[in-house]
C-alpha cells in the first residue's frame, strides 16, 4: 500500500460494509481485511484485468472468500443495504461524479463517501456542494512528486466553497495540514501558468477574470502561511 491508499484506509471507520469502486489491484480491501475491518468487503472494477489482479491479491493473502468481487460499472451491482462506506479513488474527478450520478441511492446520510480524485478535483467538489453533500473532512497526502486530496463526504446539508476552495478544498479544513503550504504553492504555480496563457491569448476575458480572482485568493492564503515555507 502506498501512502495515498494508506491515507484512504485511515479515513475508513469500522462499519457494516465497504465497497472499493475501481479497486484495480485490490490492495485497499485486502489491507482492510488484514487489519480486522468488521464489515463486508466489496471490490468492484469495470475491467476484467484489474478485477483478476484484485482476486490474485486476495488469494495471495488467503482472503479470497472474505472479499466479494464485482465486475461492473461503478456502483451498479452494489446492494445499498450491504455497505455504509463507499470508496472511489485514483480516478479523475469527472469520472467519480459520473459514478455517483448513476447511483442516486448514495444521496443518503447513512453513507460515508471517501473520494480521491487524481485530476479535476474542482469538478468533484462543485458536484458535491451542488448536490447537497457536506465535505466533512479533507486530508492531503504526498506520494512521489504529487500531493493528493482525500475527501470524506456525506449527503444532507448545505456547504459553500469559494471559487479558489473548489480547487483546493476548504481553507479552514486544510490549514492544519502540514502539506497545506506546499499544496497552495503548487496551485499557485498552476494558476499563474494559466493566467499567462489567458493574458497572451486575450480571447477569454471572463475566464481570465475568474482565474485572477482565484489567484488573488490563493496568494492571500499563501501569505498567511508564508513563515517558514520559503519563496514560491
Ligand atoms: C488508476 S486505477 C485506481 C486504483 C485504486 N482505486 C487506487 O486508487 O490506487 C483506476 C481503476 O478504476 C477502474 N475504473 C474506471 N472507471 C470505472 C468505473 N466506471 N467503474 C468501475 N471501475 C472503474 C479502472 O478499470 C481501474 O482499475
Amino acid at each position: 500500500m502506498n501512502r495515498r491508499l494508506q491515507a484512504i484506509e485511515n479515513m475508513i471507520r469500522p462499519g457494516i460494509g465497504m465497497i472499493d469502486v475501481g479497486t484495480d489491484h485490490g490492495y485497499l480491501p485486502v489491507s482492510l481485511a488484514l487489519h480486522g475491518y468488521p464489515g463486508a468487503l466489496f471490490a468492484a472494477d469495470i475491467g476484467q484485468g484489474p478485477l483478476s489482479a484484485a482476486r490474485r491479491s486476495a488469494e495471495a493473502a488467503g482472503l479470497e472468500n472474505r472479499i466479494v468481487f464485482q465486475l461492473c460499472d461503478g456502483l451498479s451491482l452494489c446492494d445499498p443495504d450491504s455497505v455504509d462506506t463507499i470508496v472511489i479513488a485514483g480516478m479523475g474527478g469527472d469520472t467519480i461524479c459520473g459514478i455517483l450520478d448513476r447511483a442516486e441511492w448514495c444521496m443518503n446520510p447513512r453513507y460515508q463517501l471517501i473520494l480521491q480524485p487524481m485530476t479535476r478535483a474542482e469538478v468533484l467538489r462543485y458536484w458535491l456542494v451542488n448536490n447537497e453533500f457536506i465535505i466533512e473532512d479533507e486530508r492531503l497526502v504526498a506520494d512521489g512528486e504529487e500531493i493528493y486530496a482525500v475527501l470524506s463526504a456525506r449527503y444532507g446539508g448545505a456547504m459553500r466553497l469559494t471559487d479558489a476552495e473548489l480547487y483546493t478544498g476548504a481553507f479552514s479544513m486544510l490549514e492544519q495540514e502540514p502539506l497545506w503550504p506546499a499544496f497552495l504553492a503548487k496551485q499557485l504555480v498552476r494558476f499563474r501558468k494559466l493566467l499567462r496563457g489567458l493574458r497572451q491569448s486575450g480571447r477569454e476575458p471572463g475566464r481570465l477574470q475568474l482565474a485572477e480572482r482565484i489567484e488573488q485568493e490563493l496568494e492571500k492564503e499563501r501569505a498567511k502561511h508564508a513563515n517558514g515555507t520559503g519563496n514560491l
